[in-house]
């Protein structure tokens, strides 16, 4: 709200009164202080344009734009409050918040870049705990840089007229060394340098063409195990291709305006097939976008990223790569199954348990090695299978196996049991897919190391 010279009216005058006028006077805002019993601090307060010691009046706030109310006396708080908004009045009582037509959030002021957190009146001391971290985390050095890229938006608007052209020119510059320089205090080169930048755009520069995919592993599940670079991406892009493993809690984190295509994939049943997901992705660049094609996990394990960057390749369009934690890391971890251990794997081998034509087809004298550990992606369906081609090319059927279900999401299942047992025991449960396996002897360190959801062991 824009309270430049316009009447607040402060009714009560001790010190919560002061801080408010304090807040208030932070926004030029002309302050009129009406109480009985006004505290000197308040009183000697610059900004206070005007001083009623004495009791509140219905026409005192006849002029105002807002109104606030800090006194003890619950009834004249209650007829400010009424009084306030029969005139269609802002009105704040402190501490009240049924009384308030707004409340005032707590903030973290790097002018001109304000964060405001607020818990709706129920629990201000946790906004203020909040607020409290976000203040070591916002260098006091945004408000310079804000300033100075709002000083030189008209300068950049009559040498690129396009939107779009000018948000990719100001998330360049936020994300890389110029920005840096600000928040490093070194401010006076810093807008020498974006001045620069700004003077070097050609008017005739035509960025659209210059469309750009990038390919990144969005993990397991949980959104808390993206990486940075798979975030600032995914808050920059104009297009987001997605499938069935990026759960919607991660979709959700994309830049709010780019266009969100499902692609998604489920066994057997490609919503759209992979030659075309990859034509799209040269399609879309080539029309100028900042394309995000998000994969459950890393893009090249087991993801097929390898195939959508080869066309990308071949059409000459700049791509990049960016890891995230695969579901085999992801799954170990949150089990607490370690995929090697010195007791009792010095190897670990990932491999696809797909049935095609009703089999696995996989090297099983290779993998039938009692001293590493297997890790089967795709494999809920040749669980069987796996399983008796494992025993019968050696592996004891005592062999420690689980069935990690969902890993990583607060739905996280794990099934501990061995070779012999374990596609019995699945069977009898209603599983949910995705699942991976685990097979070798660090499964029996799950009884020991799993922290994240106590689920008991089913052997
Ligand atoms: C097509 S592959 C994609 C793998 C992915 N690129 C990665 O690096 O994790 C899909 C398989 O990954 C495994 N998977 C992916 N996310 C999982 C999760 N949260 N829990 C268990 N398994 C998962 C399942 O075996 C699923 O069938």
């Amino acid at each position: 709200m824009n309270l430049k010279s316009r009447e607040c009216v402060i009714v009560g005058g001790g010190q919560v009164a002061l801080r408010k006028a304090r807040l208030l006077a932070s926004a030029h805002a002309k302050l009129v202080v009406i109480a009985p019993e006004i505290c000197e601090e308040l009183k000697n307060l610059e900004q206070v344009h005007a001083i009623y010691q004495r009791e509140f009046r219905d026409d005192d706030i006849d002029n105002a734009t807002l109104v606030v109310v800090t006194t003890n006396d619950t009834q004249l708080n209650r007829h400010v409050s009424k009084l306030a908004q029969q005139k269609n009045l802002p009105v704040n009582v402190v501490d009240n918040p049924a009384l308030c037509s707004f409340i005032t959030p707590s903030i973290v002021d790097r002018s001109p870049i304000v964060v405001a957190i607020s818990s709706g009146g129920t629990a201000p001391v946790l906004a203020r705990s909040l607020r409290a971290r976000l203040e070591s985390l916002v260098p006091p050095e945004y408000g310079q840089l804000a300033a100075s890229m709002g000083k030189l938006r008209d300068q950049l608007k009559s040498k690129m007229p396009a939107e779009k052209d000018r948000r990719i020119f100001w998330e360049k510059i936020v994300n890389g060394p110029i920005a840096k320089k600000f928040l490093s205090g070194n401010s006076d080169n810093a807008i020498q340098q974006l001045q620069r930048a700004i003077n070097s755009t050609e008017k005739s520069t035509n960025y659209t063409n210059h469309g750009s995919v990038a390919l990144v592993g969005a993990g397991p599940g949980n959104p808390d195990l993206l990486t940075f670079r798979a975030l600032r991406l995914m808050q920059s892009a104009d297009i987001v291709l997605y499938d069935r493993l990026v759960s919607p809690e991660i979709v959700d984190l994309c830049r709010r305006d780019a266009e969100r295509i499902y692609v998604g994939k489920q066994r057997n049943n490609h919503a759209v097939p992979q030659p075309k997901i990859n034509q799209l992705l040269v399609e879309l660049a080539q029309k100028g976008n900042a394309v995000v094609r998000l994969k459950g996990g890393d893009p090249f394990i087991f993801g097929r990223g390898g195939e959508e960057i080869e066309d990308l390749a071949e059409a000459r369009i700049s791509f990049e790569v960016v890891p995230g934690i695969t579901a085999a890391s992801g799954c170990s971890s949150y089990s607490g199954i370690p995929l090697t251990h010195r007791n009792y794997a010095q190897a670990c081998v990932f491999v696809t348990g797909h049935l095609k034509g009703g089999t696995v087809n996989l090297n099983w004298q290779q993998l039938a090695n009692a001293n590493q550990t297997i890790v089967v992606y795709m494999g809920l369906e040749g669980l069987p299978i796996i399983c008796r081609e494992l025993i019968n090319h050696g592996l004891e059927s005592s062999t420690p196996a689980a069935l990690i279900e969902q890993g990583t999401t607060p739905r996280q299942q794990v099934i501990t049991s061995n070779l012999g047992n374990l596609s019995e025991l699945v069977a009898e449960r209603s599983v949910t897919a995705p699942t991976l396996m685990i097979i070798g002897g660090v499964v029996n360190l799950y009884e020991k190391l799993n922290w994240f959801s106590v689920t008991p062991n089913t052997d």
